[in-house]
Protein backbone atom coordinates (compact mmCIF):
# COMPACT_ATOMS: atom_id res chain seq x y z
CA UNK A 1 0.00 0.00 0.00
CA UNK A 2 1.30 3.52 -1.00
CA UNK A 3 2.25 5.90 1.98
CA UNK A 4 -0.33 8.53 0.84
CA UNK A 5 -3.41 5.82 0.91
CA UNK A 6 -2.09 4.82 4.44
CA UNK A 7 -2.40 8.18 5.72
CA UNK A 8 -5.49 8.94 4.22
CA UNK A 9 -7.12 5.61 5.75
CA UNK A 10 -5.64 7.04 8.87
CA UNK A 11 -6.92 10.74 8.59
CA UNK A 12 -10.49 9.12 7.89
CA UNK A 13 -10.47 6.79 11.17
CA UNK A 14 -10.04 10.09 13.07
CA UNK A 15 -13.60 11.19 11.95
CA UNK A 16 -16.70 9.65 13.45
CA UNK A 17 -19.73 9.98 10.35
CA UNK A 18 -23.04 9.10 11.68
CA UNK A 19 -26.22 9.05 9.91
CA UNK A 20 -29.37 10.83 11.21
CA UNK A 21 -32.30 10.12 8.92
CA UNK A 22 -36.18 9.54 9.70
CA UNK A 23 -37.77 6.99 7.99
CA UNK A 24 -41.30 5.25 7.26
CA UNK A 25 -42.06 2.27 9.09
CA UNK A 26 -41.39 0.58 5.40
CA UNK A 27 -38.14 2.19 5.21
CA UNK A 28 -38.75 4.88 2.90
CA UNK A 29 -37.31 8.59 3.42
CA UNK A 30 -39.58 10.29 0.87
CA UNK A 31 -43.07 10.49 -0.27
CA UNK A 32 -44.02 10.25 -3.56
CA UNK A 33 -45.32 13.86 -3.19
CA UNK A 34 -42.16 15.02 -1.95
CA UNK A 35 -43.72 16.52 1.06
CA UNK A 36 -42.37 16.49 4.93
CA UNK A 37 -45.87 16.51 6.29
CA UNK A 38 -44.77 13.07 8.25
CA UNK A 39 -42.02 14.36 10.30
CA UNK A 40 -42.45 14.27 14.17
CA UNK A 41 -41.36 17.34 16.52
CA UNK A 42 -39.07 15.05 18.10
CA UNK A 43 -37.28 14.72 14.35
CA UNK A 44 -36.71 18.06 13.79
CA UNK A 45 -35.80 18.28 17.91
CA UNK A 46 -32.95 16.12 17.31
CA UNK A 47 -32.11 16.84 13.91
CA UNK A 48 -31.01 20.00 15.67
CA UNK A 49 -29.36 19.25 18.59
CA UNK A 50 -26.83 15.93 16.71
CA UNK A 51 -25.99 19.19 14.32
CA UNK A 52 -25.07 21.15 17.15
CA UNK A 53 -23.14 18.42 18.82
CA UNK A 54 -21.51 17.34 15.94
CA UNK A 55 -20.72 20.79 14.20
CA UNK A 56 -20.44 18.93 10.74
CA UNK A 57 -22.89 18.32 8.62
CA UNK A 58 -22.73 16.32 5.37
CA UNK A 59 -26.37 16.52 2.89
CA UNK A 60 -26.82 16.39 -0.43
CA UNK A 61 -27.94 19.94 -2.95
CA UNK A 62 -31.17 18.49 -3.48
CA UNK A 63 -31.17 18.29 0.64
CA UNK A 64 -29.66 21.84 0.61
CA UNK A 65 -32.25 23.02 -1.76
CA UNK A 66 -34.84 22.02 0.25
CA UNK A 67 -33.61 23.31 4.01
CA UNK A 68 -31.34 26.61 2.60
CA UNK A 69 -31.34 29.12 3.93
CA UNK A 70 -34.12 29.34 6.94
CA UNK A 71 -33.42 25.84 8.14
CA UNK A 72 -29.71 25.36 8.14
CA UNK A 73 -28.88 23.47 10.99
CA UNK A 74 -25.18 25.75 11.87
CA UNK A 75 -26.13 29.26 10.58
CA UNK A 76 -23.15 30.66 12.24
CA UNK A 77 -20.24 27.63 13.27
CA UNK A 78 -18.92 24.83 12.48
CA UNK A 79 -19.30 23.51 8.88
CA UNK A 80 -21.88 22.65 6.31
CA UNK A 81 -20.59 20.56 3.55
CA UNK A 82 -22.91 20.50 0.21
CA UNK A 83 -22.21 17.77 -2.05
CA UNK A 84 -22.71 19.26 -5.66
CA UNK A 85 -21.26 19.30 -9.39
CA UNK A 86 -22.38 22.76 -10.04
CA UNK A 87 -18.71 24.43 -9.53
CA UNK A 88 -20.90 27.89 -9.57
CA UNK A 89 -22.92 26.94 -6.14
CA UNK A 90 -23.03 30.31 -3.90
CA UNK A 91 -24.57 30.61 -0.16
CA UNK A 92 -25.01 33.45 1.71
CA UNK A 93 -24.40 30.98 4.90
CA UNK A 94 -20.86 31.43 5.96
CA UNK A 95 -20.53 27.74 7.04
CA UNK A 96 -21.58 25.90 3.64
CA UNK A 97 -18.73 24.45 1.04
CA UNK A 98 -19.81 23.12 -1.71
CA UNK A 99 -17.74 20.51 -3.33
CA UNK A 100 -17.45 17.60 -5.87
CA UNK A 101 -15.03 15.49 -3.53
CA UNK A 102 -15.41 12.05 -3.48
CA UNK A 103 -16.45 11.33 0.22
CA UNK A 104 -13.39 9.59 1.67
CA UNK A 105 -11.73 13.04 0.17
CA UNK A 106 -14.58 14.88 2.37
CA UNK A 107 -14.20 12.95 5.50
CA UNK A 108 -10.39 13.96 5.57
CA UNK A 109 -11.07 17.66 4.74
CA UNK A 110 -13.19 17.61 7.56
CA UNK A 111 -10.61 15.92 10.21
CA UNK A 112 -7.97 17.64 8.95
CA UNK A 113 -10.82 20.93 9.60
CA UNK A 114 -10.24 19.39 13.42
CA UNK A 115 -13.76 17.95 13.39
CA UNK A 116 -13.57 14.64 15.10
CA UNK A 117 -17.35 13.55 14.43
CA UNK A 118 -19.58 14.92 11.46
CA UNK A 119 -23.62 14.02 10.87
CA UNK A 120 -25.00 12.97 7.41
CA UNK A 121 -28.44 13.91 7.31
CA UNK A 122 -29.61 13.11 3.89
CA UNK A 123 -30.57 12.56 0.95
CA UNK A 124 -30.44 9.09 -0.35
CA UNK A 125 -27.74 9.77 -3.32
CA UNK A 126 -25.71 10.93 -0.16
CA UNK A 127 -26.19 8.42 2.01
CA UNK A 128 -25.51 5.77 -0.44
CA UNK A 129 -22.16 7.09 -1.53
CA UNK A 130 -20.90 7.24 1.94
CA UNK A 131 -22.17 3.90 2.80
CA UNK A 132 -20.64 2.87 -0.43
CA UNK A 133 -17.18 4.30 0.79
CA UNK A 134 -17.21 2.63 4.47
CA UNK A 135 -17.31 5.76 5.90
CA UNK A 136 -20.28 5.57 8.25
CA UNK A 137 -19.99 4.41 11.73
CA UNK A 138 -23.49 4.56 13.06
CA UNK A 139 -27.27 5.34 12.14
CA UNK A 140 -30.19 7.15 13.47
CA UNK A 141 -32.92 5.68 12.35
CA UNK A 142 -36.04 8.03 13.46
CA UNK A 143 -39.09 5.99 12.41
CA UNK A 144 -42.38 7.99 11.55
CA UNK A 145 -45.64 5.66 12.19
CA UNK A 146 -46.32 5.92 8.03
CA UNK A 147 -46.40 3.44 5.73
CA UNK A 148 -45.36 4.65 1.63
CA UNK A 149 -46.32 3.01 -1.30
CA UNK A 150 -44.07 4.57 -2.86
CA UNK A 151 -41.43 6.83 -2.64
CA UNK A 152 -37.84 7.29 -2.34
CA UNK A 153 -35.86 4.40 -0.19
CA UNK A 154 -32.94 4.95 1.91
CA UNK A 155 -30.18 3.95 -0.28
CA UNK A 156 -29.94 3.36 -3.93
CA UNK A 157 -27.22 1.53 -5.88
CA UNK A 158 -25.44 -0.42 -2.28
CA UNK A 159 -24.19 -3.25 -3.74
CA UNK A 160 -22.93 -4.90 -0.29
CA UNK A 161 -24.81 -5.55 2.73
CA UNK A 162 -23.99 -4.49 6.55
CA UNK A 163 -24.41 -5.97 9.22
CA UNK A 164 -25.53 -3.49 12.03
CA UNK A 165 -25.41 -3.90 16.01
CA UNK A 166 -28.74 -2.20 18.17
CA UNK A 167 -27.05 0.41 20.19
CA UNK A 168 -30.23 2.05 21.94
CA UNK A 169 -34.00 2.21 21.03
CA UNK A 170 -35.87 5.09 22.41
CA UNK A 171 -39.31 6.04 22.06
CA UNK A 172 -39.39 9.69 21.18
CA UNK A 173 -43.40 9.92 21.38
CA UNK A 174 -46.44 7.67 21.08
CA UNK A 175 -45.94 6.58 17.82
CA UNK A 176 -42.40 7.16 17.03
CA UNK A 177 -39.31 5.40 17.84
CA UNK A 178 -35.66 5.92 17.53
CA UNK A 179 -33.28 3.19 16.50
CA UNK A 180 -29.87 3.69 17.12
CA UNK A 181 -27.31 0.71 15.17
CA UNK A 182 -23.33 0.80 14.97
CA UNK A 183 -22.24 -0.76 11.29
CA UNK A 184 -20.00 -3.61 11.75
CA UNK A 185 -17.07 -2.83 9.49
CA UNK A 186 -15.93 -6.56 9.77
CA UNK A 187 -19.09 -9.12 8.59
N1 LIG B 1 -36.36 11.59 5.78
C1 LIG B 1 -35.37 12.40 6.02
O1 LIG B 1 -34.88 12.51 7.17
C2 LIG B 1 -34.78 13.21 4.88
C3 LIG B 1 -33.67 14.01 5.11
C4 LIG B 1 -33.12 14.69 4.03
C5 LIG B 1 -33.69 14.59 2.77
N2 LIG B 1 -34.78 13.80 2.60
C6 LIG B 1 -35.40 13.68 1.27
O2 LIG B 1 -34.43 13.19 0.38
C7 LIG B 1 -34.71 13.68 -0.91
C8 LIG B 1 -33.40 14.13 -1.53
O3 LIG B 1 -32.55 13.01 -1.66
P1 LIG B 1 -31.78 12.71 -3.01
O4 LIG B 1 -31.16 11.39 -2.88
O5 LIG B 1 -32.69 12.97 -4.14
O6 LIG B 1 -30.69 13.89 -3.03
P2 LIG B 1 -29.47 14.36 -2.11
O7 LIG B 1 -28.61 13.23 -1.71
O8 LIG B 1 -29.97 15.29 -1.07
O9 LIG B 1 -28.71 15.25 -3.21
C9 LIG B 1 -28.34 14.68 -4.44
C10 LIG B 1 -27.48 15.69 -5.18
O10 LIG B 1 -26.28 15.91 -4.45
C11 LIG B 1 -25.19 16.00 -5.34
N3 LIG B 1 -24.33 14.84 -5.10
C12 LIG B 1 -24.63 13.70 -4.42
N4 LIG B 1 -23.57 12.89 -4.39
C13 LIG B 1 -22.59 13.53 -5.03
C14 LIG B 1 -21.22 13.20 -5.29
N5 LIG B 1 -20.68 12.03 -4.89
N6 LIG B 1 -20.49 14.11 -5.97
C15 LIG B 1 -21.03 15.27 -6.37
N7 LIG B 1 -22.31 15.64 -6.13
C16 LIG B 1 -23.07 14.77 -5.47
C17 LIG B 1 -25.79 16.04 -6.74
O11 LIG B 1 -26.12 17.41 -6.94
P3 LIG B 1 -25.89 18.20 -8.33
O12 LIG B 1 -26.97 17.72 -9.22
O13 LIG B 1 -26.02 19.64 -7.94
O14 LIG B 1 -24.55 17.83 -8.84
C18 LIG B 1 -27.04 15.22 -6.55
O15 LIG B 1 -28.03 15.51 -7.52
C19 LIG B 1 -35.74 14.75 -0.77
O16 LIG B 1 -36.98 14.23 -1.21
C20 LIG B 1 -35.83 15.00 0.70
O17 LIG B 1 -37.12 15.33 1.13
C21 LIG B 1 -35.33 13.10 3.62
Amino acid sequence: MLRSQMNEQKTQKMIKISIYIAVSVNGMISNRRNVPDWLSPEYGQGFMEICQKTKAVIMGRTTYDIIAPDYLPLQQEGTTVVLTTDERAKSGNPTVIFTKDKPAEIAEMLAKKGHTEAVIIGGTVTMSAFINGELVDDIYFIMEPVLFGSGLPLLKNVEFESKLSLLAVTKLNNNTVQLHYKIQKEV
